[in-house]
């Protein structure tokens, strides 16, 4: 298989119409500037990626995710990637307590969508749906389709991790246009979610951003939630 692309954290594959991708024990913040290896990350991100879109793909949601080839490789649907991060917040935390006047636990009354350009050097700009069709990012229908299916996958992921005590306190997705269609890509995982546990604990990437604790200790235990409910 080709290589098409090597990103921070997964290398990807072109096979066909299809794409492998590797999920690898590199693990970044801030811009890569703060970068490690932490061996079975890779492991357990791309485990934990499968099973949630096993379960988006259950509840009626249309995904990239096609099967695993071994345990770290995922097999999926060769997209084009909308160049926008979708973020879904529930709770505050991260970057909306610095940009905004958030306090760090404060629940929204509604779920806040967000949309971020995929760029990295200019840091990952928010933007609104003016400046994406200006900038040919996206369109004003295509944000409010994916605004839609990003409240939807809240849903189903909230209720979900609810039910095992964790909080789901916010979440990045990246959509693909596939035909006519808008599938979930790229991966769900710890390093792309922010989960507490009934302490309000991180279980995600925070550990690592923040010196928190054991990262790799979080990864296996969203990952030993998910693999033993779904
Ligand atoms: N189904 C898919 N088809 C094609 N590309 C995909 C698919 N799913 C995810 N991708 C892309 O594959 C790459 C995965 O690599 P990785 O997540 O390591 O990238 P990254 O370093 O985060 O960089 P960036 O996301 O800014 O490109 C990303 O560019 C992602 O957008
Ligand atoms: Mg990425």
């Amino acid at each position: 298989m080709r290589e098409i692309y090597r990103g921070k954290a997964k290398t990807v594959y072109e096979d066909g119409d299809e794409v492998v991708m590797e999920f690898r024990d590199d693990i970044t913040a801030f811009d890569a500037v703060k970068h490690d290896q932490i061996k079975g990350k890779g492991f357990y991100n791309a485990q934990t990626s499968a099973k949630m879109f096993t379960l988006l793909e259950k509840s009626g949601i249309k995904t990239h995710y096609i099967g695993m080839d071994g345990d770290t490789r995922m097999r999926a649907k060769r997209v084009e990637i909308v160049p926008l991060e979708v973020i879904v917040r529930n709770i505050g935390a991260g970057s909306i307590t610095k940009n905004y006047p958030v306090k760090e636990g404060t629940e929204f009354k509604r779920p806040v969508v967000l949309f971020d350009l995929k760029n990295d050097t200019y840091h990952d700009p928010l933007l609104n749906e003016d400046i994406a069709e200006a900038l040919g990012a996206s369109s004003r229908e295509e944000m409010g389709r994916m605004r839609d299916l990003a409240l939807e996958v809240n849903g189903i992921l909230k209720g979900f991790f609810a039910g095992h005590g964790i909080k789901l306190v916010d979440f990045k997705l990246e959509f693909g246009r596939y035909g006519k269609e808008l599938l979930v890509a790229d991966e769900i995982s710890c390093d792309t979610c922010r989960f507490w546990n009934e302490k309000n604990e991180s279980l995600d990437k925070d550990l690592y951003r923040f010196d928190k604790g054991d990262v790799l200790a979080g990864y296996k235990k969203v990952y030993e939630i998910v693999t033993s409910a779904l």
